[in-house]
C-alpha cells in the first residue's frame, strides 16, 4: 500500500524552501499529496536553481497598467484555455493563442476606444482545481486529472497518479511557451503577460525570491486565487498575501459582502493602486442577485480594485452524456447584467476573463453556428472546461456595451 504523505510532513521536508511565507502548515484538499516525498523534495530543490520564468519588471509594469485600469484608463482581457497542455507546447500553436487573444483585444479596444492590456492564461496554467478528488467512469473509479503539472489526463492508474517529475516538465514547458511568446512580441509589436492561477505552492514558492525586501513570484505577472482556494484561512490566501504580484480573485455566487470585505484587507492591507482585480463569475442567474451587494461593499470600505467578469465558471452545466458545457446565451446575459449593474452603481466594469480557443473546438452551445448538443463531440479537445471558439468569443464582444459605465 502506498503511503499518502499529509501536509504536515510536508511540511517536515520542506521547511527550507522558504522560510519567508508561513502557508505550509495550514492544510488544503487542493493541494497535491505525493506518494514519494523524497522524490518530490529532490525536484523542489532542483527547481529552485532554475531560472525564473519571467522578469521582475514585467510584474512592476503590470501592476502599473492595472493602476490604469482601475482608473478606468486601460481595459483587462485575460483569456485562454482553462488547462494548459504540455503537448500544445508549440511555437504555432503558442502564437495561435496569442492572435487570439490580440484580435479580441483589438475588437475590444474598438469598441470601448481604450488601450486593452493582453493578460494569458498561459506559461503555467497547469494545476487545477477540482470539486471533486475522484472521477468515476462505469464502475472505474480513479483519481481526478488535476493538470498536467500534477498528473496525467489519460483515465489509467497509472496516469492518474501524482508524479512530481512533472514539476520539471510543468517548468521547462512554461519556460519554452515564454520563449515563443517573445519572439511573437517582437513579430508584432504587442505585449502579452501570463497568469495561472496559484494553487502548487509548492512548485510557486521554488519561484517566489526576494527583492528589495518584497517577496515576488517569478513564474509568471499576474496570478489569481481561485473560487475554491479563497478561503482566508487557508494556505492560498496566506501565500498571496505575502507576495507583490497583482493578484486575481475569483468570486462565486456564495461570496458574502463581509468575507469579500476581510479578504481584500487581507491581501491587500496598505490599499495599494494596482494590486487587485476581482473577477466576479457569479453564473447569469446569480449575477443580480449578488453583485449589487459585493460592488457597494467595495464602494463604502472605499478600496483600490479593478472589476473583472468572468462569465464562465458559474454558467457551466453537465450533460447526461457526463460532458461539461456552457450556454454562449448564459455568457453574453452574465456580461450584459454585469456591465449593467456597475452602471447603475457608479461602479466601472473593467475587465473580462474568458476560457477561449483560437480553434473551432466544440464545446460550448449556441452561437451564430447554433452550436448544439449533438455537435459537441466533434471536436471537444479541452483537458478541463468548455472554452469559446473563435467565433463565439467574437461574438460575445459584440455584446459588450460600449457604455461601460465611465
Ligand atoms: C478557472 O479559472 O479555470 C477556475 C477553476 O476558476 P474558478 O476558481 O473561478 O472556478
Ligand atoms: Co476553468
Amino acid at each position: 500500500m502506498s503511503c499518502k504523505i499529509s501536509s504536515e510532513s510536508q511540511k517536515e521536508i520542506l521547511d527550507n524552501t522558504d522560510n519567508e511565507i508561513n502557508w505550509k502548515s495550514l492544510p488544503s484538499s487542493q493541494l497535491p499529496e505525493y506518494e514519494d516525498s523524497q522524490h518530490l523534495n529532490l525536484v523542489l530543490q532542483e527547481l529552485k536553481t532554475r531560472n525564473p520564468i519571467i522578469k521582475y519588471d514585467e510584474v512592476i509594469q503590470l501592476k502599473d497598467c492595472i493602476s490604469k485600469v482601475q482608473r478606468g484608463e486601460y481595459f483587462f482581457l485575460q483569456a485562454g484555455d482553462c488547462a494548459e497542455s504540455f503537448l500544445e507546447c508549440h511555437q504555432e500553436y503558442v502564437h495561435n493563442k496569442l492572435q487570439h487573444l490580440a484580435l479580441l483585444g483589438k475588437k475590444l479596444e474598438e469598441k470601448l476606444n481604450k488601450k486593452v492590456i493582453l493578460v494569458a492564461r498561459m506559461a503555467g496554467q497547469y494545476a487545477k482545481p477540482r470539486s471533486s478528488p475522484w472521477e468515476v467512469r462505469g464502475n472505474i473509479t480513479l483519481p481526478c486529472y488535476r493538470g498536467d503539472m500534477i498528473n496525467g489526463f489519460a483515465f489509467t492508474a497509472h496516469s492518474r497518479r501524482n508524479d512530481p517529475d512533472r514539476l520539471l516538465e510543468a517548468y521547462d514547458k512554461s519556460k519554452k511557451t515564454l520563449e515563443y511568446i517573445r519572439e511573437y512580441e517582437n513579430k508584432v509589436d504587442q505585449k502579452f503577460y501570463t497568469s495561472h492561477e496559484s494553487l502548487h505552492l509548492w512548485y510557486e514558492s521554488c519561484f517566489t525570491k526576494t527583492f528589495q525586501e518584497k517577496n515576488i513570484n517569478l513564474s509568471s505577472s499576474f496570478l489569481w486565487l481561485g473560487e475554491r482556494t479563497r478561503d482566508i484561512n487557508g494556505p492560498h490566501a496566506k501565500y498571496l498575501q505575502k507576495i507583490t504580484n497583482p493578484i486575481g480573485i475569483k468570486l462565486g455566487s456564495m461570496t458574502a459582502s463581509d468575507e469579500l470585505v476581510a479578504l481584500v484587507k487581507f491581501l491587500n492591507p496598505t490599499n495599494e493602486k494596482g494590486k487587485i482585480i476581482l473577477i466576479t463569475r457569479l453564473g447569469s442567474n446569480n449575477t443580480e442577485k449578488t453583485l449589487p451587494w459585493l460592488i457597494q461593499a467595495i464602494q463604502k470600505n472605499k478600496f483600490h480594485v479593478g472589476w473583472c467578469v468572468d462569465p464562465m465558471h458559474g454558467n457551466t452545466q453537465t450533460l447526461s452524456s457526463g460532458l461539461k458545457t456552457r450556454n454562449l446565451k448564459d455568457i453574453i446575459q452574465e456580461v450584459k447584467s454585469s456591465q449593467k449593474i456597475h452602471r447603475e452603481l457608479g461602479s466601472l466594469f473593467s475587465g473580462l476573463h474568458l476560457e477561449s480557443s483560437p480553434f473551432e473546438v466544440t464545446e460550448c452551445l449556441g452561437g451564430k453556428t447554433k452550436m448544439e448538443e449533438k455537435d459537441l463531440s466533434k471536436n471537444y479537445t479541452s483537458l478541463c472546461d468548455p472554452r469559446l471558439n473563435y467565433s463565439q468569443a467574437m461574438e460575445l464582444i459584440d455584446h459588450v456595451d460600449s457604455n461601460h459605465g465611465q
